[in-house]
């Protein structure tokens, strides 16, 4: 019989190569799209692997409260004892980028010095008090880099609040944080699948802040200047540092982003709990992570079934 992977997520666009990956594995991807799904508390949920694809940019799609309906989900889950992969621990961070900062914070790791603030009021009062250099202003609950701005300074940025030209996170919460200059204008993405570097991909980010990986986010003309190369490696200290504040976490499957700045200095500015490998990135390296997952979710779908049998 085929093994399930439970998938929970609110966009279907994004399933294909891991239904792929899992089929040629003789798997079967089972699709819980939450947008479409309720919760019956007073039922148990099926025995297999749950892997949650919840993503902080679901407002984007019309679905800004379905997280909150797999919170309630993972709750039912875990109560029953189910295998979930990125979980509540995850969907928590992933919604909210001020708390992604403490918890990297905690493990060590440097992130951007930054602001959490609640209305235009608030913002305008961290930004009179802002240091000289440039300011970015990005919604607290992200994603796709929607809503990201920098500004030469922070007048400009209070002009632009002034103005009422900056976007609103859907959790109502701006994050005032300094612009970190990279010299060669990329940012690095540093994947990780079972709590373990798999591999990091440098993006160009001198096109804009909308850095979305997935296929359906390419521009025809990318496959003349690709802007995104996987690379094999990390620095090592900064990969274990990844590592411990991933399992700290209750993090499996994550994309972590950072800008190295002219003095060297890293800083790491966005988790994501969600990926859409990029495949033509994929194709240049002959890399496939979806199979990576694939493996480590039929990896713990084995583990389950060894301890049933137990
Ligand atoms: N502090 C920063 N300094 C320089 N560039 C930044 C900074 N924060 C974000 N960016 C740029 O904006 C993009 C989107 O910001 P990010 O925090 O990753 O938001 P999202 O969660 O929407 O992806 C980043 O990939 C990067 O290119
Ligand atoms: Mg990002």
């Amino acid at each position: 019989m085929p093994v399930d992977i439970f998938v929970i997520h609110e966009n279907p666009e994004w399933l294909a190569p891991l239904a792929t990956a899992l089929a040629r594995r003789d798997a079967r991807l089972v699709d819980w799209n939450m947008a479409e799904r309720s919760v019956d508390l007073t039922q148990t949920p099926p025995v297999g692997v749950f892997f949650s694809r919840m993503s902080a940019s679901s407002f984007s799609r019309g679905n800004d409260r379905v997280p909150e309906l797999t919170s309630a989900l993972f709750a039912w889950l875990e109560r029953h004892g189910r295998r979930v992969v990125n979980g509540n621990p995850a969907l928590r961070l992933e919604l909210n980028k001020a708390a992604q900062y403490s918890a990297l914070q905690a493990a060590g790791i440097a992130v951007p010095a930054t602001h959490a603030a609640l209305g235009a009021a608030a913002i305008d009062r961290v930004l009179t008090d802002f240091g000289p250099g440039p300011v970015i202003l990005k919604p607290n609950r992200g994603g796709k880099g929607l809503g990201v701005q920098g500004f030469d300074n922070a007048a400009a940025a209070r002009a632009a609040v002034a103005a009422g030209a900056i976007s609103e996170s859907i959790d109502g919460v701006t994050l005032i944080q300094n612009y970190i200059h990279a010299p060669r204008g990329i940012i690095t993405r540093a994947e990780f699948i079972g709590g373990r570097f798999h591999y990091a991909v440098e993006i160009d980010a001198t096109k804009g802040f909308e850095l979305c990986p997935a296929e359906v986010c390419l521009v025809p003309d990318e496959t003349a200047a690709p802007s995104f190369t996987i690379i094999d490696a990390i620095d090592d200290d900064l990969r274990q540092r990844y590592e411990a504040f991933l399992a700290a976490a209750g993090i499996e499957i994550a994309g972590i982003e950072f800008i190295v700045d002219e003095a060297g200095q890293v800083f790491t500015y966005d988790i994501n709990t969600n990926t859409n490998y990029n495949p033509l990135a994929e194709q240049v390296a002959g890399r496939d992570a979806a199979g990576a997952v694939a493996d480590f979710l039929l990896a713990q779908a084995a583990a389950l079934t060894a301890s049933n049998a137990a």
